[in-house]
């Protein structure tokens, strides 16, 4: 067992860890400030001020994630990490959130580096955060949607291929990310300056054989949930880790039953029965988590019908689509907070079957770094 002085004494070496190898200084870390071409993406309930801040720490962006948070939680989430490190980092959105508006400017006031959506921004949007020098970046999981992005002045976007966890597409990463990285990335026409956006692979990454994948297929970095998940300073109930580290490749499954959209989880008992469940039941069950979702994020009634309005709009959901909306960020806390497996939902990439450790977040960069150090010098000799 380490001395308590020596876990300090590591920990610092491995916060202080960079890179002197130029191909993985990318494009990525010069546009937004990072030593590493590494994002620890913003997951519901699980991306916080410690992870964050602990990411940020060690060389990579950290992302909050705030669909999940009240806009007094993010203030006091976004104060938190700024003063746990002087390093850039992010905070992630829903692109339909009522409060949206407000969110943004709390951002520019507090000098926020980048502003990440799980789903497309508007063009207005885009704009406002360019001229304010917020770096956008969105998550998509087709080719004609990065192109979308790309059209309305996305700077960054991360390709998410459907091995990925959470809401993901259909396309695989190993075919997303060449497509994307061809159709926007370095390279074309275009991105502001027409040198092409910046690309990020997300799916299935872990390690840092899987970064030089992604730089060889045109990105330009990763972008991790699971793995990130799955460290120290994640604040995962340790039940619901050993839940994770337990589960096998082929142990999940990506369902539309949860909410309607496509999402990736651990294939438990919970997901077999929503699978099974009456349509009418299941929506009605669906309503009573969106009004328990309202009363714990302090959405007033009226905000709650706007953001369903405008989610049916843009992503062209059925009223009983948009009545099951909320399911989601309730199940998901029911798991990640509460500790309750039982009755909730554990979104999850399939590389969860590939990970067996709880390490720190710096050491899963410096191992990243090391590893992708090493395969360069390899594949070079
Ligand atoms: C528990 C969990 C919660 C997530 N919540 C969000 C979210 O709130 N917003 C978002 O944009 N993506 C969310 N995602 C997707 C991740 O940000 C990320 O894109 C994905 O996990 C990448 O795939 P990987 O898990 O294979 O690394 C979530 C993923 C997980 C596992």
């Amino acid at each position: 067992m380490s001395e308590p002085a020596e876990q300090v004494a590591q920990s610092e070496a491995a916060i202080s860890r960079s890179t002197s190898h130029p191909a993985l200084t990318t494009r990525f870390c010069e546009l937004v400030g990072v030593r590493l071409p590494v994002v620890q993406t913003g997951m519901g309930w699980v991306s916080g001020a410690t992870l964050t801040a602990a990411t940020a720490n060690a060389g990579g962006l950290g992302i909050l994630a705030s669909a999940t948070m009240t806009f007094d939680e993010l203030d006091a989430a976004i104060a938190k990490v700024a003063g746990a490190t002087d390093a850039p980092f992010g905070v992630n959105l829903l692109p339909v959130q009522a409060d949206l508006d407000k969110r943004l400017g709390l951002m520019e006031d507090r000098g926020v580096a980048v502003a990440s959506f799980a789903g497309p921004p508007s063009a207005k949007v885009v704009s406002r955060l360019n001229d304010a020098g917020i770096v956008t970046m969105v998550t998509v999981g087709a080719r004609r949607h990065a192109e979308k992005m790309a059209g309305i002045g996305v700077q960054c976007i991360i390709a998410q291929g459907g091995e990925g966890g959470g809401h993901t597409g259909a396309v695989p990463t190993s075919l997303l990310v060449p497509d994307v990285a061809d159709a926007v990335g370095a390279g074309t026409a275009a991105g502001p300056n027409g040198d092409g956006v910046i690309v990020l692979g997300a799916g299935g990454y872990r390690d840092g054989r899987g970064l030089v994948t992604a730089l060889a297929q045109g990105a330009d970095g990763i972008a991790m949930g699971t793995r990130f998940l799955l460290t120290a300073e994640s604040g995962v109930p340790d039940d619901i880790k050993a839940i994770y580290l337990k589960t096998p490749v082929t142990g999940t499954v990506r369902t539309t039953a949860i909410d309607g959209a496509p999402q990736r989880v651990i294939a438990t008992d919970v997901i077999s029965a929503l699978e099974s469940g009456i349509a009418p039941v299941r929506v009605a069950n669906a309503l009573r988590n969106a009004l328990r979702f309202r009363a714990l994020t302090g959405t007033s009634l009226k905000d709650l019908v706007q953001t369903g309005l405008a989610m049916r709009k843009s992503q062209d959901l059925t009223w009983a689509q948009l009545a099951m909306a909320a399911n989601a960020p309730m199940l998901t806390k029911a798991a990640m907070v509460d500790g309750q497996a039982e009755v909730g939902i554990l979104p999850t990439g399939q590389v969860v079957g590939v990970i067996d450790s709880l390490p720190t977040v710096a050491e899963v960069l410096g191992d990243i770094v090391t590893e992708a150090e090493a395969t360069l010098e390899r594949l070079a000799g």
